[in-house]
């Protein structure tokens, strides 16, 4: 059957990772979280004590960094590993979304990021989500799907994830992370934040993750029609 490429751009904390994780395992396609990868890097240039506007050390990092996933053998999960240390929890924290939209903006860390997206998913078969997916990395991808969802259900969703790994952030704060990084991924120049003119608007506030895994199905049924299902 032909191999899609699934793009699942939106808002933070809209559920697109947990839709797409779910889409990727039934369907057996390989999933990438674009936004571990900005998180990598932030994680990176913090430990390293790096500035976000040192140009110069950023390209080198760019150039020696390694930023892979891998599956968890018991428990199926994708995980990130920089530099061969798995970091998966370490780029959820709160300190890392602070600043990962300003690390995200940089035009040189866009391009080497974009460059291994689109690596990651020459051959097809795969879901990615992200921002600019269906925009920039795949603008051929098949199936393409926006997410929204109201700001005050997606806090109390990341509020519920951090507490999940024991960090506890008042509702207030994580409400305001995301109406700024929100505004800063929409507004950069280099491949904002919007919905590509042929992706479908779904909005998550009043629906199940099974509903939105179902809604993608449906996308990737008829998208495998048209295709003449080969
Ligand atoms: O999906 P997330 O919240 O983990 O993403 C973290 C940040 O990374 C997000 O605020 C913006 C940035 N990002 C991006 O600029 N482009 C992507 N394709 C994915 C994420």
């Amino acid at each position: 059957m032909k191999q899609l490429v699934i793009a699942i751009d939106g808002y933070s904390s809209c559920g697109k990772s947990t839709t797409a994780k779910a889409v990727a395992s039934l369907l057996h396609y390989a999933y990438v979280d674009t936004g571990a990868m900005y998180r990598a890097v932030t994680l990176h240039l913090l430990e390293q004590g790096i500035s976000f506007d040192d140009m110069a050390r950023i390209e080198q990092v760019l150039r020696e960094i390694s930023i892979t996933f891998r599956r968890h053998r018991h428990t199926g999960r994708n995980e990130l590993f920089l530099n061969g240390v798995n970091c998966e929890d370490d780029i959820r924290q709160m300190r890392i979304s602070n600043s990962v939209s300003e690390v995200s903006v940089i035009p040189m860390v866009r391009h080497a990021m974009v460059a291994q997206q689109q690596q990651m998913g020459r051959k097809r078969g795969v879901v990615m989500d992200g921002r600019d997916i269906g925009t920039t990395v795949f603008p051929d991808a098949e199936v393409k799907i926006f997410m929204t969802a109201d700001v005050e259900l997606r806090a109390r969703r990341r509020q519920d994830e951090l507490a999940a790994t024991g960090e506890q952030v008042p509702l207030e704060d994580i409400i305001e992370n995301l109406r700024k990084r929100d505004y800063l991924d929409s507004t950069r120049a280099e491949s904002p934040l919007r919905r590509a003119a042929d992706a479908v608007l779904l909005d998550t506030t009043h629906i199940t993750i099974a509903e939105q895994v179902d809604f993608v199905l449906d996308r990737v049924s008829s998208a495998l029609f048209m295709a003449g299902w080969d």
